[in-house]
């Protein structure tokens, strides 16, 4: 039996008019504003809320059996950021199943008023086995594959440092989430917001790597990890795994950044993946595919 799923990330949802708090004043979050609304992003994100509809319209006709979203739903990590983008998506999570984990721009700060806001909007899509109390990792398991939900965006202080950290309790309770005889049995992808390596295969520069990607890419090769879903950067990529790297690394890009509208279609079929790229169409104001590509997923030689 096949599994479908739909790979989406970055939606970036604008919130128009905002409101700010006494509190929310914080240098980071003014550079991001200013970004959004006088600079790159205020163009480039634009139709965002028209395109996450046209996704959204697009997705319940493909009827994919699971949904996987990347994160970066928000552009300022504040509550009614996700409480917009979780109404917009509302169709979505009230039919399928779906992980969901959260990226940079979702943990935008370290804000007591916005801690869990993310897991609260998108709590359908945050249900599966866990180790102890912690909210990540946890595992969906399906009938003939496994969903591993790694959260990777921690808060940063300054406008300039996007790095992505994993920590070793997260590491410690993956660890854990691969050795239960119920995930064992099964195909696992990871789903996390951060990548191990950008289109170029280059590792990110210092201010944007995911610290601990390293540590994190051991424990899947030493496990049976197939591939790593991911978002973060807003263009999508697929690297095939190597003798390096056993296992595939899958940029879906951002859902509704201008021109690339893109989200991937994923079909897992007995060690092979079908990957098909939807992109929205301006002219029909509908999302198409727009290339076809198959990976052979296997573990080990
Ligand atoms: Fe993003
Ligand atoms: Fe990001």
């Amino acid at each position: 039996m096949s599994v479908r799923l739909a790979q989406i990330s970055d939606l970036h949802l604008p919130l128009w008019p905002m409101r700010w708090r006494k509190q929310d004043y914080h240098i980071k979050r003014l550079a991001g504003w200013l970004n959004m609304r006088w600079l790159f992003r205020r163009d480039s994100f634009a139709l965002a809320e028209t395109v996450a509809e046209a996704l959204v319209r697009d997705i319940r006709q493909r009827q994919p059996h699971v949904v996987v979203l990347c994160g970066d739903v928000a552009c300022l990590g504040f509550d009614e950021e996700f409480a917009l983008a979780a109404r917009l998506l509302r169709p979505l999570l009230e039919t399928f199943p779906g992980v969901a984990v959260p990226g940079n721009h979702d943990y935008y700060l370290d804000d007591p008023a916005c801690a869990g806001s993310f897991e609260r909007h998108f709590a359908p899509w945050q249900c599966g086995l866990r180790i102890e109390q912690g909210v990540y990792p946890f595992a969906l398991v399906l009938e003939n594959l496994v969903l591993l939900a790694v959260n990777s965006a921690k808060p940063m202080k300054w406008p300039w440092d996007v790095r992505g950290e994993i920590g070793t309790q997260q590491l410690k309770h993956l660890q854990a989430l691969l050795t239960r005889s119920e995930i064992r049995s099964r195909p696992c992808f990871l789903v996390t917001h951060y990548p191990l390596l950008r289109s170029d295969g280059r590792a990110e520069t210092y201010f944007r790597r995911l610290t601990d990607a390293e540590a994190l890419a051991e424990v899947l090769a030493r496990h049976h990890v197939l591939a790593w879903l991911h978002g973060h950067r807003h263009h999508p990529y697929v690297h095939a795994p190597d003798i390096h790297r056993g296992f595939a690394l899958l940029c879906c890009g951002s859902a509704t950044l201008r021109r690339v509208w893109s989200y991937f279609e994923l079909e897992w079929h007995e060690h092979r993946l079908q990957l098909k790229r939807r992109c929205y169409w301006l002219a029909t104001r509908e999302f198409v595919e727009v290339s076809q590509s198959e990976l052979v997923l296997t573990l080990g030689p």
